[in-house]
């Protein structure tokens, strides 16, 4: 989420690995929150970021400049120490960084043509992968250890995505997910799944990661809009929700509790699998999506994540009433917001606006 827009004070905004803190970048610096609470977790000024990503609930940040000061170069990625206020370590690129991700094992950098991978600890190179010009810096990437999936682009004239397997570096498959070249991609935590945009398209696609065989398909709505967002839900298991923001001002929910009874893993190992725009198998029932109107304001970027997911149920019977969430949202016009969502048993979707404030006038609590 690293996209330059000159009239949004906010930057850049990622939110960490498992959602508990977020990370704004401004033209004066970069501040961190609690997602839960809201506060103001940390702050410092020091210029302008156009990438800020944190690692876990960690004390590191990787962090690059927007060029608008030249001590902060928007070639360099400086690891940062936020107990010490210091750097760690920084790396130099012949190109703009475009994206950063990390986990608690490996670092990925995105340039325009490259994606590199990085041991965390050591910052030696495992792998350099060449990639078609990816000008937007599109990636997903897996934090779970034991599915630790990084998508690229593979192609500028169509929708499709290779998976590479950054623990073992080799090749995982090849995802030909749209007709036309991708506009957003997720990977949820555990790496089990993919969910994917195009840029003209209507469908929100999602794939299995293992079984290079099936997929689903959800249709957002008749007029194409910007996707500036996908992510899945929290959830270890199923049933999860993938959220969609988008430039329309909607943002789109999708509850994937039925791929739980989807079998798995027909893709034979050490196979190459193939994802083919033809083997979209199931269209899903619309039931599986629910849109909220004008959530977000219309055109202004936005980033939304479901933070929670659980279910409401009967305490004598165990019968599930509803299933709630709480879904936060940053919009790069400066505000935080926080929607609770509930789905009943009937399948009516109904929501609030819990919490809203600005981010940019919050001032740090002083310890
Ligand atoms: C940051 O500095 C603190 C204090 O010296 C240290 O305990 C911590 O491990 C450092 N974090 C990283 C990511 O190096
Ligand atoms: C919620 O209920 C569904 C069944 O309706 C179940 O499959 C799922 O595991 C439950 N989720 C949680 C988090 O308890
Ligand atoms: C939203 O959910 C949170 C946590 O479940 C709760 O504390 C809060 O009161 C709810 N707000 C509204 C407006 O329903």
């Amino acid at each position: 989420m690293a996209t330059h827009s000159s009239s949004s004070p906010i930057l850049c905004a990622s939110f960490n690995q498992d959602y508990s803190c977020f990370v704004i970048g401004t033209r004066d610096g970069f501040r961190i929150f609690d997602t839960n609470t809201g506060r103001l977790c940390y702050e410092r000024v020091l210029g302008a970021f156009i990438i800020v990503e944190m690692l876990f609930s960690s004390s590191l940040l990787a962090i690059v400049g927007a060029g608008e000061q030249p001590s902060l170069s928007p070639r360099r990625l400086c690891l940062f120490n936020t107990t010490t206020g210091a750097a760690l370590r920084e790396l130099n690129f012949l190109t703009s960084i475009l994206a950063i991700r990390m986990n608690r094992k490996r670092l990925i950098v995105i340039l325009q043509d490259k994606a590199y991978v990085y041991d965390l600890n050591s910052l030696t190179i495992l792998d350099t992968i060449d990639t078609v010009p990816n000008i937007k810096g599109l990636c997903a990437f897996s934090p779970c250890l034991d599915a630790c999936y990084l998508a690229l682009p593979a192609s500028t004239t169509k929708g499709s995505a290779l998976l590479y397997n950054v623990m073992d570096h080799h090749l995982h498959c090849e995802i030909e997910a749209h007709r036309a070249p991708l506009a957003a991609m997720v990977l949820s935590s555990n790496g089990m799944y993919i969910a994917t945009a195009s840029e003209q398209g209507t469908m929100v696609r999602v794939y299995v990661v293992s079984d290079a065989t099936k997929s689903f398909s959800f249709r957002r709505g008749s007029y194409p809009s910007t996707i500036y967002s996908l992510s899945f839900g929290p959830s270890k298991q199923l049933p999860d929700i993938l959220a969609a923001s988008s430039s329309s001002g909607s943002v789109h929910l999708f509850t994937l509790g039925f791929a739980a009874h989807q079998s798995r893993s027909r893709r034979p190992s050490g196979f190459l699998g193939s994802i083919m725009p033809g083997a979209v198998t199931e269209a899903l029932d619309p039931a599986d999506h629910h849109v909220l109107h004008n959530a977000v304001p219309a055109g202004v970027k936005s980033y939304a994540i479901i933070r929670k997911v659980e279910n409401v149920t009967d305490t004598s019977t165990s019968e599930v009433l509803a299933c709630r969430a709480i879904m936060s949202i940053i919009t790069y016009n400066g505000y935080f917001q926080e929607y609770n969502i509930s789905i009943d048993a009937q399948n009516e979707l109904s929501w609030t606006l819990g919490r809203e404030f600005n981010l940019l006038n919050v001032k740090a609590l002083s310890s």
